[in-house]
């Protein structure tokens, strides 16, 4: 045993470096059973469209990373592929050092890393709260003994102390997502991916969502995947990962991908209201200050302004 370990530790990766893509492309093209195959033989189209197109860039454990493009720019092809749903074309995913392409460890891939999808009805499949939760330990053969104390404690962190019992569609959008991310959270990951995992709540949901997470990694130093089309969200993320077309555009800090208003709407993007709203006041002479992007600051650098 102790062999596997030394041989882990020597890995060429840091070990800090939780996911790590290696020049990744993917197609769904190159990605059907047999019967398919056979049904679309003839239709096999002369350019392969890839969603993925040589994607290189690591994450460490603990970041928070916000990934942003436009409608069908490969988003959500990151997420599936980070979590060995799928697997790279061409090139190279580690996920906790771990070849996600590597058949003997998808499962543990998987048990590494939780997704929250967009819908969150489509994600219940109990009869309670405990049943949803208890659904993916089943999965991965968590000895029932200790199931409810982690069912419990996951229920716990995201709020929702007491709703076992609870049928699931009897909460609310924010309720029923903070459900979903217990019952990652139960079986103990190393990333949660969030694949717009707030687009269909209100306000208050989303913002209960975006607290259980942003708790998340910085009481557990769990890392973050956050994909979003709300510029508002990301604002707080340690990075951000902007890609279009299926290609890696830039990466940085929020400061740095706003600061670049013309590469943001080359992606089809909008920068968040707040950095509009500093641009507009800047453009029409108010000396603000040129790295304000988070609400909290806009209301510093106002009433520094309106107080003068
Ligand atoms: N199951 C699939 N089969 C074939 N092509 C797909 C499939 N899923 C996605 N694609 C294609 O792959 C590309 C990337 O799609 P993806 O869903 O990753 O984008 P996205 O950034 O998540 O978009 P959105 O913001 O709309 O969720 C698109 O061209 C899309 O049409
Ligand atoms: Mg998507």
């Amino acid at each position: 045993m102790s062999h596997v370990h030394i041989t882990k530790s020597l890995f060429v990766f840091t070990m800090e470096d939780i996911i790590k893509y290696e020049n990744v492309s993917y197609s769904y093209a190159y990605d059907f059973d047999d019967e398919e195959e056979e049904l679309n033989n003839i239709q096999v189209p002369h350019v392969i469209p890839f969603a993925v197109k040589n994607v290189s860039f690591s994450v460490k454990q603990g970041e928070f990373v916000a990934i942003i493009g436009r409608n069908g720019s490969g988003k959500s092809t990151l997420a599936r592929l980070t979590d060995a749903l799928i697997f790279p074309t061409e090139g190279k995913i580690y996920v906790d050092s771990m070849d996600t392409s590597d058949p003997e460890l998808t499962w543990e891939v998987r048990a590494c890393v939780g997704m929250v999808f967009q819908n969150p009805d489509n994600q219940i499949i109990g009869t309670t709260v405990n049943d949803d939760v208890a659904f993916g330990l089943e999965n991965i053969g968590v000895p029932t003994d200790e199931m409810q104390s982690r069912i419990d404690e996951a229920l716990r962190y995201v709020g929702l102390e007491g709703y076992g019992d609870m049928e699931p569609h009897l909460l609310s959008g924010g309720q029923k997502q903070r459900a979903a991310i217990a019952g990652i959270l139960a079986m103990h990951p190393k990333v949660v991916i969030l694949d717009e995992a707030t687009a269909m709540l209100d306000p208050v949901g989303r913002k209960e969502v975006m607290d259980v997470v942003h708790r998340l990694n910085k009481e557990e130093n769990m890392t973050v995947l956050h994909i979003t089309h709300h510029m508002d969200e990301v604002v707080n993320a340690d990075r951000i990962i902007l890609i279009d077309n299926g290609s890696l555009v830039s990466t940085g800090t929020p400061k740095k991908i706003f600061s670049q208003g013309e590469m943001m709407r080359k992606a089809g993007l909008e920068v968040p209201q707040v950095t509009k709203l500093m641009d507009n006041l800047r453009n029409n002479g108010i000396d603000v200050p040129d790295d304000v992007i988070t609400v909290d600051e806009a209301v510093l650098a106002l009433e520094k302004i309106l107080v003068k």
